[in-house]
Protein backbone atom coordinates (compact mmCIF):
# COMPACT_ATOMS: atom_id res chain seq x y z
CA UNK A 1 0.00 0.00 0.00
CA UNK A 2 1.31 3.92 -0.66
CA UNK A 3 3.67 5.20 1.40
CA UNK A 4 2.80 3.78 4.21
CA UNK A 5 6.33 1.86 5.42
CA UNK A 6 7.20 4.84 7.45
CA UNK A 7 4.08 4.98 9.40
CA UNK A 8 4.28 1.72 10.27
CA UNK A 9 7.88 2.07 10.92
CA UNK A 10 7.14 4.69 13.37
CA UNK A 11 4.36 3.37 14.90
CA UNK A 12 6.36 0.05 15.16
CA UNK A 13 9.14 2.21 17.59
CA UNK A 14 6.22 3.72 19.14
CA UNK A 15 2.83 2.01 18.93
CA UNK A 16 -0.62 3.60 19.68
CA UNK A 17 -3.94 3.14 20.29
CA UNK A 18 -6.96 4.18 17.79
CA UNK A 19 -10.76 4.58 19.08
CA UNK A 20 -13.07 3.69 16.45
CA UNK A 21 -16.73 5.38 17.36
CA UNK A 22 -18.74 2.87 15.16
CA UNK A 23 -17.83 0.12 16.89
CA UNK A 24 -20.13 -2.92 15.53
CA UNK A 25 -19.66 -1.75 11.60
CA UNK A 26 -18.29 -4.78 9.82
CA UNK A 27 -16.22 -2.08 7.78
CA UNK A 28 -14.51 -1.17 11.12
CA UNK A 29 -14.76 -4.87 12.17
CA UNK A 30 -12.30 -5.68 8.83
CA UNK A 31 -10.22 -2.92 10.20
CA UNK A 32 -9.14 -3.83 13.17
CA UNK A 33 -9.00 -7.45 12.79
CA UNK A 34 -6.17 -6.39 10.41
CA UNK A 35 -4.76 -4.19 12.44
CA UNK A 36 -4.96 -6.74 15.39
CA UNK A 37 -3.24 -9.16 13.11
CA UNK A 38 -0.48 -6.61 13.41
CA UNK A 39 1.38 -5.23 16.58
CA UNK A 40 1.60 -1.47 16.19
CA UNK A 41 -1.92 -0.29 16.32
CA UNK A 42 -4.32 -1.40 19.17
CA UNK A 43 -8.07 -0.60 18.12
CA UNK A 44 -10.64 0.31 21.16
CA UNK A 45 -14.31 -0.05 19.44
CA UNK A 46 -17.02 1.62 20.71
CA UNK A 47 -20.17 0.20 21.61
CA UNK A 48 -22.35 -2.56 23.81
CA UNK A 49 -19.80 -5.42 24.14
CA UNK A 50 -22.14 -7.99 23.33
CA UNK A 51 -22.94 -6.15 19.90
CA UNK A 52 -19.78 -5.47 19.05
CA UNK A 53 -18.79 -9.54 19.68
CA UNK A 54 -21.96 -10.23 17.75
CA UNK A 55 -21.20 -8.39 14.95
CA UNK A 56 -17.76 -9.58 14.41
CA UNK A 57 -19.25 -13.13 14.72
CA UNK A 58 -21.59 -12.78 12.29
CA UNK A 59 -19.07 -10.80 9.80
CA UNK A 60 -16.54 -13.34 10.20
CA UNK A 61 -13.99 -11.00 11.56
CA UNK A 62 -11.29 -12.08 14.59
CA UNK A 63 -11.03 -9.00 16.90
CA UNK A 64 -9.52 -11.30 19.35
CA UNK A 65 -7.19 -8.69 21.63
CA UNK A 66 -9.49 -5.32 21.25
CA UNK A 67 -10.51 -3.46 24.15
CA UNK A 68 -14.20 -3.17 23.28
CA UNK A 69 -15.89 0.10 26.11
CA UNK A 70 -18.73 0.73 26.69
CA UNK A 71 -19.66 4.38 27.08
CA UNK A 72 -22.89 3.29 29.25
CA UNK A 73 -20.91 1.22 31.37
CA UNK A 74 -17.47 3.04 31.89
CA UNK A 75 -16.14 3.24 34.65
CA UNK A 76 -14.43 6.56 34.48
CA UNK A 77 -17.80 7.89 32.96
CA UNK A 78 -17.88 10.47 36.03
CA UNK A 79 -14.31 11.91 35.73
CA UNK A 80 -15.25 12.29 32.00
CA UNK A 81 -18.29 14.31 32.45
CA UNK A 82 -16.73 16.31 35.16
CA UNK A 83 -13.89 16.94 32.53
CA UNK A 84 -16.50 17.58 29.42
CA UNK A 85 -18.26 20.24 32.06
CA UNK A 86 -14.93 21.97 32.65
CA UNK A 87 -13.93 21.99 28.72
CA UNK A 88 -17.65 23.61 28.00
CA UNK A 89 -18.07 25.84 31.10
CA UNK A 90 -18.47 28.58 28.96
CA UNK A 91 -21.89 27.07 27.32
CA UNK A 92 -22.84 26.55 30.65
CA UNK A 93 -22.95 22.49 30.05
CA UNK A 94 -24.51 20.78 33.33
CA UNK A 95 -23.85 17.30 34.39
CA UNK A 96 -26.99 16.02 33.35
CA UNK A 97 -26.43 17.45 29.54
CA UNK A 98 -22.97 16.44 29.85
CA UNK A 99 -23.70 12.75 30.62
CA UNK A 100 -26.48 13.02 27.78
CA UNK A 101 -24.03 14.48 25.43
CA UNK A 102 -21.22 11.55 26.09
CA UNK A 103 -23.68 8.94 25.45
CA UNK A 104 -23.36 10.08 21.61
CA UNK A 105 -19.75 7.77 20.25
CA UNK A 106 -18.73 10.92 18.71
CA UNK A 107 -18.39 12.88 21.77
CA UNK A 108 -17.66 9.54 23.95
CA UNK A 109 -14.43 8.64 21.83
CA UNK A 110 -13.32 12.47 21.32
CA UNK A 111 -13.08 12.44 25.63
CA UNK A 112 -11.07 9.27 25.59
CA UNK A 113 -8.57 11.08 23.49
CA UNK A 114 -8.91 14.57 25.41
CA UNK A 115 -8.00 11.87 28.85
CA UNK A 116 -4.99 10.06 27.55
CA UNK A 117 -7.19 6.74 27.38
CA UNK A 118 -6.49 7.12 23.09
CA UNK A 119 -4.10 8.37 20.79
CA UNK A 120 -6.23 8.80 17.92
CA UNK A 121 -9.89 8.42 16.81
CA UNK A 122 -11.32 7.84 13.41
CA UNK A 123 -14.79 7.80 13.41
CA UNK A 124 -17.61 8.72 10.38
CA UNK A 125 -17.93 5.72 8.99
CA UNK A 126 -21.72 6.20 9.75
CA UNK A 127 -21.30 9.77 11.59
CA UNK A 128 -21.66 12.83 9.07
CA UNK A 129 -18.30 14.84 8.65
CA UNK A 130 -19.79 18.02 10.85
CA UNK A 131 -21.01 15.30 13.95
CA UNK A 132 -17.11 14.21 13.74
CA UNK A 133 -15.28 17.12 13.62
CA UNK A 134 -17.49 19.11 15.59
CA UNK A 135 -16.53 17.09 19.25
CA UNK A 136 -13.15 17.43 18.28
CA UNK A 137 -13.40 21.30 17.67
CA UNK A 138 -14.83 21.70 21.12
CA UNK A 139 -13.06 19.57 22.83
CA UNK A 140 -9.59 19.04 21.63
CA UNK A 141 -9.65 22.60 20.31
CA UNK A 142 -6.58 24.17 17.62
CA UNK A 143 -2.87 23.34 18.15
CA UNK A 144 -1.56 26.30 19.83
CA UNK A 145 -0.39 29.25 17.78
CA UNK A 146 -3.09 27.94 15.37
CA UNK A 147 -6.53 29.72 14.43
CA UNK A 148 -8.28 27.31 12.72
CA UNK A 149 -8.79 23.65 12.02
CA UNK A 150 -8.63 22.41 8.49
CA UNK A 151 -8.37 19.41 6.12
CA UNK A 152 -6.32 18.19 3.58
CA UNK A 153 -6.36 15.48 0.65
CA UNK A 154 -3.61 13.25 -0.23
CA UNK A 155 -3.95 12.28 -3.62
CA UNK A 156 -1.84 9.32 -4.90
CA UNK A 157 -1.41 7.37 -8.71
CA UNK A 158 1.29 5.07 -9.88
CA UNK A 159 2.66 6.94 -12.68
CA UNK A 160 4.19 4.90 -15.84
CA UNK A 161 7.89 4.77 -14.13
CA UNK A 162 6.34 2.52 -11.07
CA UNK A 163 6.51 5.34 -8.48
CA UNK A 164 3.69 7.19 -7.15
CA UNK A 165 2.42 11.02 -8.16
CA UNK A 166 1.30 12.36 -5.25
CA UNK A 167 -0.43 15.64 -4.71
CA UNK A 168 -2.12 17.82 -1.78
CA UNK A 169 -4.98 19.68 -2.13
CA UNK A 170 -7.04 21.54 0.57
CA UNK A 171 -9.43 23.00 2.28
CA UNK A 172 -11.92 20.18 0.68
CA UNK A 173 -14.00 19.20 3.75
CA UNK A 174 -13.94 21.82 6.66
CA UNK A 175 -13.70 25.25 6.18
CA UNK A 176 -16.84 26.89 3.83
CA UNK A 177 -15.12 30.01 2.66
CA UNK A 178 -11.54 30.43 4.46
CA UNK A 179 -10.74 33.92 5.19
CA UNK A 180 -7.12 34.84 3.27
CA UNK A 181 -5.32 35.00 6.70
CA UNK A 182 -7.18 31.41 7.00
CA UNK A 183 -6.09 30.49 3.72
CA UNK A 184 -2.35 31.15 4.45
CA UNK A 185 -2.59 28.75 7.51
CA UNK A 186 -4.13 25.95 5.32
CA UNK A 187 -1.40 26.50 3.09
CA UNK A 188 1.36 26.26 5.34
CA UNK A 189 -0.53 23.26 7.19
CA UNK A 190 -1.29 21.43 3.88
CA UNK A 191 2.44 21.94 3.16
CA UNK A 192 3.69 20.11 6.16
CA UNK A 193 1.24 17.38 5.76
CA UNK A 194 2.48 16.87 2.42
CA UNK A 195 6.37 16.88 3.08
CA UNK A 196 5.15 13.58 5.67
CA UNK A 197 3.53 12.07 2.42
CA UNK A 198 6.98 12.48 0.17
CA UNK A 199 5.71 15.90 -1.34
CA UNK A 200 8.29 18.57 -1.90
CA UNK A 201 5.68 21.05 -1.94
CA UNK A 202 5.17 23.74 -4.34
CA UNK A 203 2.04 25.45 -3.48
CA UNK A 204 -0.52 27.07 -5.81
CA UNK A 205 -3.43 28.95 -4.60
CA UNK A 206 -6.04 28.55 -7.12
CA UNK A 207 -8.52 30.39 -9.63
CA UNK A 208 -10.49 31.49 -12.43
CA UNK A 209 -7.69 33.89 -13.09
CA UNK A 210 -3.82 33.63 -13.48
CA UNK A 211 -2.48 36.82 -12.40
CA UNK A 212 -4.60 39.39 -12.72
CA UNK A 213 -6.48 37.65 -15.72
CA UNK A 214 -10.12 37.96 -14.06
CA UNK A 215 -11.44 40.15 -11.63
CA UNK A 216 -13.99 39.43 -8.98
CA UNK A 217 -13.53 39.54 -5.30
CA UNK A 218 -12.15 35.80 -4.77
CA UNK A 219 -9.10 36.42 -7.41
CA UNK A 220 -8.25 39.02 -4.64
CA UNK A 221 -8.88 37.05 -2.04
CA UNK A 222 -6.58 34.11 -3.77
CA UNK A 223 -3.77 36.82 -4.92
CA UNK A 224 -3.69 38.75 -1.18
CA UNK A 225 -3.72 35.35 0.37
CA UNK A 226 -0.89 33.98 -1.92
CA UNK A 227 1.55 37.15 -1.26
CA UNK A 228 0.72 36.66 2.42
CA UNK A 229 1.79 32.85 2.48
CA UNK A 230 4.86 33.83 0.73
CA UNK A 231 6.01 36.37 3.16
CA UNK A 232 4.65 33.87 5.96
CA UNK A 233 6.74 30.94 4.47
CA UNK A 234 10.05 32.36 2.44
CA UNK A 235 11.17 28.76 1.97
CA UNK A 236 8.22 27.60 0.25
CA UNK A 237 7.75 27.77 -3.23
CA UNK A 238 4.38 29.54 -3.21
CA UNK A 239 2.31 31.70 -6.03
CA UNK A 240 -1.07 32.60 -7.07
CA UNK A 241 -3.45 33.63 -7.90
CA UNK A 242 -3.66 30.64 -10.72
CA UNK A 243 -5.83 28.57 -12.70
CA UNK A 244 -5.36 24.97 -12.29
CA UNK A 245 -3.88 24.68 -15.92
CA UNK A 246 -1.40 27.13 -15.33
CA UNK A 247 -1.04 25.21 -12.02
CA UNK A 248 -0.09 22.04 -13.83
CA UNK A 249 0.70 22.15 -17.28
CA UNK A 250 4.24 23.42 -18.14
CA UNK A 251 2.95 24.52 -21.37
CA UNK A 252 0.00 26.36 -20.62
CA UNK A 253 2.32 28.02 -17.54
CA UNK A 254 4.98 29.53 -19.86
CA UNK A 255 2.03 31.23 -21.50
CA UNK A 256 -0.04 32.16 -18.48
CA UNK A 257 2.87 32.84 -15.67
CA UNK A 258 5.99 32.98 -17.42
CA UNK A 259 8.94 32.75 -14.57
CA UNK A 260 6.86 31.17 -12.29
CA UNK A 261 8.65 28.34 -10.03
CA UNK A 262 5.50 26.71 -9.13
CA UNK A 263 2.95 27.48 -12.46
CA UNK A 264 2.98 24.43 -14.26
CA UNK A 265 5.06 21.92 -11.54
CA UNK A 266 2.69 22.43 -8.45
CA UNK A 267 1.76 19.50 -6.10
CA UNK A 268 -0.20 20.97 -3.39
CA UNK A 269 -3.45 23.12 -3.98
CA UNK A 270 -5.08 25.53 -2.04
CA UNK A 271 -8.31 25.97 -3.49
CA UNK A 272 -10.64 29.41 -2.52
CA UNK A 273 -13.40 27.42 -1.05
CA UNK A 274 -15.07 24.04 0.15
CA UNK A 275 -17.03 23.55 -3.08
CA UNK A 276 -14.12 24.53 -5.48
CA UNK A 277 -12.15 22.11 -2.95
CA UNK A 278 -14.41 19.47 -2.86
CA UNK A 279 -15.76 18.67 -5.99
CA UNK A 280 -11.68 18.97 -7.23
CA UNK A 281 -10.63 16.54 -5.54
CA UNK A 282 -13.61 14.36 -6.12
CA UNK A 283 -13.15 15.23 -9.68
CA UNK A 284 -9.07 13.61 -8.94
CA UNK A 285 -11.01 11.07 -7.60
CA UNK A 286 -13.06 9.68 -9.80
CA UNK A 287 -12.18 10.67 -13.17
CA UNK A 288 -8.28 10.91 -12.46
CA UNK A 289 -8.19 7.67 -10.89
CA UNK A 290 -6.21 9.13 -7.81
CA UNK A 291 -6.27 7.32 -4.57
CA UNK A 292 -8.07 9.89 -2.19
CA UNK A 293 -6.50 9.71 1.49
CA UNK A 294 -8.17 11.94 3.95
CA UNK A 295 -9.99 14.40 5.13
CA UNK A 296 -6.74 14.61 7.15
CA UNK A 297 -7.95 17.67 9.79
CA UNK A 298 -5.03 20.25 10.25
CA UNK A 299 -4.65 22.48 13.09
CA UNK A 300 -5.89 20.14 15.84
CA UNK A 301 -4.68 20.02 19.04
CA UNK A 302 -5.06 15.90 19.01
CA UNK A 303 -5.70 13.61 16.05
CA UNK A 304 -9.06 13.04 14.90
CA UNK A 305 -9.98 11.95 11.30
CA UNK A 306 -13.21 11.14 9.91
CA UNK A 307 -13.92 8.74 7.33
CA UNK A 308 -16.36 8.99 3.97
CA UNK A 309 -19.91 7.19 5.22
CA UNK A 310 -18.93 5.11 1.56
CA UNK A 311 -15.77 3.98 2.98
CA UNK A 312 -14.69 0.77 2.59
CA UNK A 313 -12.54 -1.54 5.07
CA UNK A 314 -9.45 -1.02 3.41
CA UNK A 315 -9.93 3.19 3.35
CA UNK A 316 -10.34 2.92 6.98
CA UNK A 317 -7.31 0.59 7.66
CA UNK A 318 -4.77 3.04 6.20
CA UNK A 319 -6.77 6.06 7.40
CA UNK A 320 -6.55 4.48 11.09
CA UNK A 321 -2.39 4.50 10.27
CA UNK A 322 -1.95 8.14 8.53
CA UNK A 323 -4.64 9.25 11.62
CA UNK A 324 -2.39 7.23 14.56
CA UNK A 325 0.81 8.14 12.93
CA UNK A 326 0.22 11.52 12.95
CA UNK A 327 -0.51 11.37 16.84
C1 LIG B 1 -16.74 21.89 10.62
C2 LIG B 1 -18.15 22.33 10.89
C3 LIG B 1 -18.98 21.10 11.13
C4 LIG B 1 -18.27 23.19 12.12
O1 LIG B 1 -19.59 23.59 12.14
P1 LIG B 1 -20.45 23.87 13.41
O2 LIG B 1 -20.33 22.75 14.39
O3 LIG B 1 -21.81 24.21 12.96
O4 LIG B 1 -19.69 25.11 13.91
P2 LIG B 1 -20.03 26.09 15.03
O5 LIG B 1 -19.86 27.43 14.41
O6 LIG B 1 -21.32 25.77 15.73
O7 LIG B 1 -18.82 25.83 15.99
C5 LIG B 1 -18.73 24.75 16.91
C6 LIG B 1 -17.42 24.94 17.64
O8 LIG B 1 -16.35 24.62 16.76
C7 LIG B 1 -15.47 25.74 16.60
N1 LIG B 1 -15.12 25.77 15.18
C8 LIG B 1 -15.94 25.77 14.10
N2 LIG B 1 -15.23 25.71 12.97
C9 LIG B 1 -13.91 25.69 13.34
C10 LIG B 1 -12.68 25.60 12.63
N3 LIG B 1 -12.64 25.53 11.30
N4 LIG B 1 -11.53 25.59 13.34
C11 LIG B 1 -11.53 25.65 14.68
N5 LIG B 1 -12.67 25.70 15.42
C12 LIG B 1 -13.84 25.73 14.75
C13 LIG B 1 -16.29 26.95 16.99
O9 LIG B 1 -15.44 27.97 17.45
C14 LIG B 1 -17.17 26.39 18.07
O10 LIG B 1 -16.45 26.30 19.27
P3 LIG B 1 -17.21 26.53 20.67
O11 LIG B 1 -18.42 25.60 20.66
O12 LIG B 1 -16.19 26.14 21.69
O13 LIG B 1 -17.62 27.97 20.70
C15 LIG B 1 -18.68 23.17 9.68
O14 LIG B 1 -17.74 24.13 9.35
C16 LIG B 1 -19.04 22.35 8.49
O15 LIG B 1 -20.15 21.81 8.44
N6 LIG B 1 -18.14 22.24 7.52
C17 LIG B 1 -18.39 21.50 6.33
C18 LIG B 1 -18.36 20.00 6.61
C19 LIG B 1 -18.77 19.24 5.40
O16 LIG B 1 -19.95 19.07 5.15
N7 LIG B 1 -17.79 18.81 4.61
C20 LIG B 1 -18.02 18.15 3.37
C21 LIG B 1 -17.93 16.68 3.42
S1 LIG B 1 -16.29 16.07 3.64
Amino acid sequence: MFGFGDMIAKLKKDPKTIVFTEGSDPRILEAASRLLASSFLTPILLGNEDEVNAAAEESGYNIRGAQIIDPAKYEKLDEMIELFCELRKSKGVTPEEAKKILSGANYFGTMLVKMGVADALLGGATYSTADTVRPALQLLKTKPGNSVVSSCFILVRPKATGENEVLAMADCAINIDPTEDELVEIAGETAECAKIFGVDPKVAFLSYSTGGSGKGETVDKMRNAAEKARAKYPELPIDGEMQFDAAVSPRVAKTKCPGSEVAGHANTFIFPDINAGNIGYKIAQRMGNFDAYGPILLGLNGSVNDLSRGCNAIEVYSMAIITAALA
